[in-house]
């Protein structure tokens, strides 16, 4: 960043000159503000970690040796032989990277990602742009123009930017609570603004849940707003329900509006790649007519550079492995995920997670002692996302394990004792507790 170029919110305090050879104001500002999160990157084996080595889902940090509870890869297509051999043939046929923006020139790739993709969802259209962020950040302020953007209050960070952009080019932003399709009801109902939008999460990065789409579908649709749900976590994994589903996850891994036996009728889904697929690639599933404006319309399409080649060749490869083996994948991450979730309940302690679906956030009894909890489960070889405060509100720090296909009953049995030694220590909060705040 150019240190004359004032970052938003330090307008007096970054006018004065740098001081020479010492630190700048502006940092030492965003510092503070985010200290607790700095400390533990500071300090912290399992934070900004760089690692030096991969085996299966094991990972090497330095000489650490440590099973992966922290990757989102959920059905294991990043270390999938069928999927890493279809790569070079794509490479050859059409080199390592477009480089082209969309608008200028898509491989013949994307055409038949969406194909399959609109197949697949059972959507109208798609549209791919390379990730969430992007999406959020262009198709938000586009379908909220300038009107009114009802936001969950636990949306993910990226939907909120998306809203803050949406908001900088004159719509209203109001929030309604976390899975509480009443309160929207409620808040619908009294707006007069005529161009409404409502944006929320799918399965919830944190919580692990998905909320009830068929209740906010019912609710946007009686009040004439358009419901923008982000399925990041949920595509992949969960999917339409079928007599032959081999997990409750569903069948065919087509994302939570399928899972909840609903239409797309005034309802546009985001989801990714780049977690199940194991991709860098996003899209937008709505009707053909947003699509062709989209292409027009959003900054991504028009000015950004693509997802390479080797991307959209494992999503390609990665459509062929779910077909014939998809719904085998999900079973073993519900039973890695039904282990875990079954060890938690065993030893008393709670978990937001009530589907069954593989983010298992597991918070603390005392949120100050997550740098000592995270070092513990380190040097059991067990490595977990670390979710601490600002990232998430005090009550709720904790950590939290990503299933995936990958995993083997080893590593899980190694974090189900990392979870008995942290229960038997009383550092995990208890079902029974009676602690400020709720989880979720
Ligand atoms: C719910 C949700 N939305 C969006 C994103 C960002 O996705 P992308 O990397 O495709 O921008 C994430 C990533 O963690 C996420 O969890």
């Amino acid at each position: 960043m150019n240190p004359s170029v004032n970052p938003p919110g330090l307008h007096l305090r970054s006018r004065q000159a740098a001081p020479v050879g010492g630190r700048r104001p502006w940092i030492d500002h965003w510092l503070e503000t985010v200290r607790d999160l700095q400390d533990l990157k500071d300090s912290h084996p399992m934070m900004d970690a760089v690692i030096d080595e991969i085996d299966g889902r094991m990972i090497r940090i330095g000489d650490d040796w440590l099973a992966d509870f922290a990757s989102c890869n959920y059905l294991g297509f990043d270390l999938d032989q069928e999927i890493i051999e279809a790569v070079p043939e794509y490479l050859r046929r059409w080199g390592t990277h477009p480089s082209w923006s969309r608008l200028l020139g898509s491989p013949a790739l994307y055409e038949e990602i969406e194909e399959r993709l609109t197949d697949l969802l059972g959507c109208e259209d798609t549209l791919l742009l390379p990730t969430i962020t992007h999406i959020h950040m262009s198709v938000i302020p586009l379908l909220a123009a300038s009107g009114t953007i009802f936001m969950d209050a636990r949306a993910h960070k990226t939907i909120y930017d998306g809203c803050q952009v949406a908001r900088a080019r004159g719509a209203a932003v109001k929030r309604f609570r976390f899975e509480d399709p009443a309160h929207l009801d409620e808040l619908l109902r009294a707006e007069r603004d005529p161009t409404r939008l409502v944006v929320m999460d799918g399965v919830n990065s944190m919580t692990g849940n998905a909320p009830d789409i068929r209740a906010f579908a019912a609710v946007a649709r009686e009040h004439g707003a358009l419901l923008y749900v982000d399925d990041a976590h949920g595509f992949g994994i969960v999917g339409e329900r079928s007599a032959q589903e081999t997990s409750p996850y569903g069948t065919r891994g087509n994302s939570v509006i399928r899972h909840a036996g609903e239409t797309y009728d005034n309802i546009v889904l985001v989801g990714g790649f780049s977690k199940a697929y194991s991709s860098l690639l996003a899209f937008v599933a709505c009707p053909t007519d947003v699509k062709e404006l989209l292409k027009v319309a959003a900054p991504p399409y028009l000015y950004s550079g693509p997802s390479p080649v080797a991307s959209l060749a494992t999503v390609l490869a990665g459509f062929d492995v779910n077909e014939r083996r998809g719904d085998q994948l999900r079973a073993t991450v519900y039973r890695h995920t039904r282990r875990i979730l079954d060890a938690l309940t065993s030893h008393g302690v709670l978990t937001p997670n009530r589907s069954g679906f593989p983010i298992v956030e597991v918070p603390l009894r005392d949120h100050a002692r997550i740098a000592e909890v995270g070092r513990f489960l380190y040097d059991r070889g067990v490595y977990v996302t670390l979710a601490a405060f600002p990232l998430v509100p005090k009550h709720e720090v904790g950590f939290r394990f990503q299933l995936t296909a990958a995993n083997t009953d080893a590593e899980v049995d190694a974090a189900i004792a990392g979870i008995q030694a942290l229960a038997e220590m009383g550092e995990l909060r208890l079902v029974t507790d009676d602690i400020e705040g709720p989880v979720a």
